[in-house]
């Protein structure tokens, strides 16, 4: 496949020239937008976009390698997402997104957080097993010039899960302009592993958002756009069409699906098959081949790539005809490794003879959504759930005015797994630790799930805007 920019013949931009025209005034007329800014500057073959760029690492400031300190800076920023363009932005510590914090399991972690928008915000870690009062949510607002503090003990295997504001109303804006972070959790087992672990070089993150700009660079965070266009642009680690450049060797992909609300359906430009290796919550027991991935706004998956005997100096990460990352093959392998055939052990998540039982419909109607009939209230509590009791939720969507494909419905406080999808066994890479799950319209998928910390949580569609339009509700553990 060529690269989408590239793609297009010059003679046909050349004889349809009026008819963007036409197209962009029309989608300025009914959008406000323009003709998407990435067809500008496609100049020639030899124009690979831009590399990618990779989030900082952020140095654990406490000396003791049982405890770990962080300090995370809400600020404003400016990014040149186009050259010449200067775009208005959010991020932590930094212009867009935020740093990667590395933790590991058992080490006793306090991350401060300094607000310093005139907004307020919350930082959720998204994935992370936790109480409620440290879990970032809705309820722990950080008021402008605020600071919050988040005490934890990491109690969960190696895992990639991440970070982002959850202040209701405030979410899908915040995240939009660009705050988002990941956070790494290593343990013995994945100290273990014989796979890549060299960070921006055989280990990559890959943080996939979608955007819509205006003309001027800013970000256009249309509500009247979100669920029936996608952004017209997509961005990897906050860069416009990005490229990387890579050994032919074993490559190992942190896949987030950081957008409000769109599903991503991923797959390589030849086709070649990779390997999934982890989930929401961590290792599967071993790799799962396959050729195309289904990522929906939350998820996280890790997959390995092996690029070893690729003759072609190109390829490309893609959702359908959108190119996602572009890849130029260059020197050869440094790291030796196979696919292991084998990875961690999963604990199987044990269910007592008489669980409870608690039923969830999501339903949406365009943005606004309800959860079994009820828009979100922040002073009501919709669960009260036992703490250390294993439950099953059965999760099904319904129909709404204007359906969506289906939902992506999270859990906050734990991770679960997946029992069934319409009554038959999940797919082998959804059977490990799992926070989100897309629940497809008309399907019925029940997890199972215990809660081992106590507080306030929350349970919602991933699809931010929904989130923040009713489908959300909230338990305690006691
Ligand atoms: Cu990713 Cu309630 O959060
Ligand atoms: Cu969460
Ligand atoms: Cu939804």
């Amino acid at each position: 496949m060529a690269k989408k920019k590239s793609s297009i013949p010059v003679y046909t931009v050349v004889y349809t020239v009026s008819t963007l025209l036409l197209i962009g005034m029309l989608l300025l007329e009914v959008y406000g937008a323009v003709v998407p800014p990435r067809f500008e500057g496609a100049s020639s073959e030899e124009d690979r976009g831009n590399p990618l760029a990779f989030p900082a690492v952020l140095e654990d400031s406490d000396p003791d390698p049982e405890k770990a300190f962080f300090e995370l800076d809400v600020q404003y920023g400016e990014m040149e997402f186009f050259p010449g363009v200067v775009t208005d932005t959010l991020g932590y510590n930094g212009d867009y997104l935020g740093p990667v914090l590395h933790v590991r399991e058992g080490q006793e972690v306090q991350i401060q957080v300094n607000n310093h928008l005139t907004s307020p915000t919350t930082t959720h870690w998204h994935g992370l097993d936790v109480d409620g009062d440290n879990d970032g949510g809705p309820h722990q607002g950080i008021m402008p010039g605020e600071s919050w503090t988040a005490n934890f003990t990491v109690d969960q295997p190696a895992a990639t899960i991440w970070y982002h504001p959850h202040f209701h109303h405030l979410t899908g804006d915040q995240v939009y302009q660009g705050m988002a972070g990941l956070i790494y959790i290593e343990d013995e087992q994945s100290d273990d592993l014989n796979i890549p672990n060299t960070y921006g070089e055989n280990d990559i993150p890959v943080v996939i958002q979608d955007r819509n700009f205006r003309r001027d660079g800013s970000f256009h965070y249309n509500l009247a756009n979100i669920g029936l266009v996608t952004g017209d642009t997509l961005l990897v680690n906050g860069t416009v069409d990005p490229y990387l450049e890579v050994n032919r060797e074993l490559v190992r992909l942190r896949l987030l699906n950081g957008s409000n609300f769109e599903n991503y359906e991923l797959t390589f430009s030849d086709g070649r098959e990779f390997y999934f290796i982890a989930s929401d919550g961590g290792f599967l027991e071993a790799p799962v081949e396959m050729d195309s991935l289904f990522l929906t706004p939350g998820e996280r998956a890790e997959i390995l790539v092996d690029l070893s005997e690729v003759t072609d100096d190109y390829l490309a990460l893609v959702d359908g005809r959108d190119v996602i990352l572009d890849f130029y093959l260059t020197g050869d392998t440094t790291f030796a490794a196979e696919i292991p055939s084998t990875l961690v052990t999963v604990p199987d998540i044990p269910v007592g003879d008489n669980p409870t039982t608690r039923t969830f419909v999501l339903e949406s109607e365009g943005l606004h959504g309800t959860i079994n009939g009820k828009e979100f209230d922040m002073d009501r509590i919709d669960k009260v759930v036992p703490k250390g009791e294993t439950e099953l939720w059965v999760i099904r969507t319904a129909e709404g005015s204007r359906p969506r494909p289906g939902h992506p419905f999270h859990v906050h406080g734990a991770q679960f797994q997946i029992v069934s999808r319409d009554g038959n066994p999940p797919p082998p890479e959804e059977a490990g630790f799992k926070d989100t799950v897309f629940v497809a319209n008309g399907e019925e998928v029940i997890i199972k799930v215990v809660f081992h910390k106590e507080g306030l949580f929350m349970y919602h569609c991933h699809m931010l805007e929904h989130e923040e339009h009713g489908m959300m509700g909230q338990f305690r553990v006691e």
